[in-house]
């Protein structure tokens, strides 16, 4: 944070100030059980995650990105297989599918949600591929290969629109595995079940970011898998430890891809306040949402009837992105952008043969989105001073257009 920093995009330092002493009695128990890897922290942390996303099992990892990249593997999912996202997230979901072997497809997103849009999702399946009844399964008619899974993103905290998901990959025989990372304890309305879901409790797996800035953060790297078959975790949790389910009996090649003790124990503590500290989002998501009603050249954030957000960051659309975004850092405001270039234009996808104006609302979003100051531990006076400067910006815009 630098002196001239009003309102930080984000507050790290605050809940672990708070929450010193319960941290600190986390790393004296690791000293005197010497107990870093595996072991009472976190399988206690395991039962406690699963608990809160009302999954039946939670598998501890090293970060988000194998999260998703163990399950795709313990799902099956093989070299030459699609796995269809979204182009609008960040790049771990698309690495984590070619790192399983697997070939990423895009389709848009929904302009309202920020997330998969599943009629997109019904039109790729049926105008580009088809279905073979005898093997059940889905081939992507111009490149012959099969498609295994569908990965929805929750981006932002807000969920995807699973029910019509979930209903094309019953008809397609396909997996879900949501990318949950930016989402713990967000909820989704099933109009076709009559209840609210918990994110991590609707696909075959659900993937889970510790990274410190996330709504449940690490004080380092950590991740963790979700889902309600045993056969799975079991597959998870013995690639997560180089394919061993018995010490030194490896069935599998695996991976050094465990949660650290010391990380389960500081995630159990912080779990205990994630209830209140999504609530705190929300809040501070509805005072925003009052706040800047009236500013129109503002876009905000709609949360559909079918979501219950915890706001892992609050987006707003701006004509005059790079503008408004300089106009916030002057006046000691700090923003960010998730993301700025959508990832079929990236680089390092240069050779999947995508180009420009392939999935147009995802890059009319990029163009425009800009994430506000969001934490928890947010003070309204932080708030109104955001505000503030927005409607500062605004006026000026208004000005000269006159
Ligand atoms: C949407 C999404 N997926 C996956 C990840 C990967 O998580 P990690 O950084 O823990 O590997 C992140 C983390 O930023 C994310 O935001």
């Amino acid at each position: 944070m630098s002196n001239s920093t009003k309102v930080p995009f984000l507050d790290l330092v605050t809940p672990h100030k708070e929450l010193r002493e319960e941290l600190l009695a986390v790393v004296n128990k690791a000293f005197d059980t010497a107990g870093f890897i595996g072991g009472p922290m976190v399988e206690e942390f395991e039962k406690e995650f699963a608990a809160f996303c009302n999954a039946k099992y939670c598998i501890g990892v090293n970060s988000g990105t194998d999260a998703l990249r163990f399950a795709f593997m313990a799902a099956g999912i093989q070299e030459g297989d699609i796995v269809v996202t979204v182009p609008h997230t960040f790049i771990a979901t698309t690495e984590a599918i070619s790192q399983a072997g697997a070939t990423i497809v895009f389709v848009d997103i929904n302009e309202q949600t920020f997330t998969m849009d599943p009629v997109k999702l019904r039109e790729y399946f049926e105008t580009k591929c088809s279905f073979d009844v005898t093997t059940k399964q889905l081939i992507d008619v111009a490149s012959e290969k099969r498609i295994a899974a569908i990965v929805p993103v929750h981006l932002y905290g807000q969920t995807a629109d699973m029910d019509p998901i979930l209903e094309l990959a019953t008809k397609y025989n396909l997996i879900v595995v949501e990318d949950a990372c930016q989402a713990h304890g967000a909820e989704y309305y099933s109009e076709k079940d009559k209840t609210w879901k918990r994110v991590g409790s609707m696909g075959l797996a659900a993937a889970f970011s510790f990274y410190p800035g996330k709504n449940l953060g690490a004080c380092g790297e950590g991740g963790a898998i979700t889902t309600n078959d045993a056969a799975l975790a079991q597959r998870m949790k013995m690639i997560r430890d180089h394919g061993q389910a018995q010490k030194y009996y490896h069935d599998i090649e695996g991976y050094n891809g465990r949660l650290d003790s010391i990380q389960a124990g500081w995630l159990s503590v912080k779990l205990r306040h994630l209830k209140d500290w999504n609530e705190a989002r929300r809040a501070l998501a509805h005072r925003y949402h009052e706040l800047l009603a009236d500013s129109k050249e503002i876009l905000l954030p709609i949360e559909a009837s079918w979501t219950k957000g915890v706001y892992h960051l609050y987006v707003v659309r701006v004509q005059d992105r790079e503008g408004f975004q300089a106009f916030l850092e002057q006046g000691g405001i700090g923003a960010g952008i998730h993301y700025p270039v959508p990832l079929h234009l990236q680089k390092a996808y240069q050779h999947i043969g995508y180009k420009a104006g392939d999935f147009p609302v995802t890059e009319r979003v990029a163009r425009e989105i800009v994430s506000l100051p969001m934490f928890p531990q947010m003070k309204s006076a932080q708030q109104d001073e955001t505000v503030k400067r927005i409607k500062e910006f605004v006026e000026a815009q208004v000005t000269s257009l006159r």
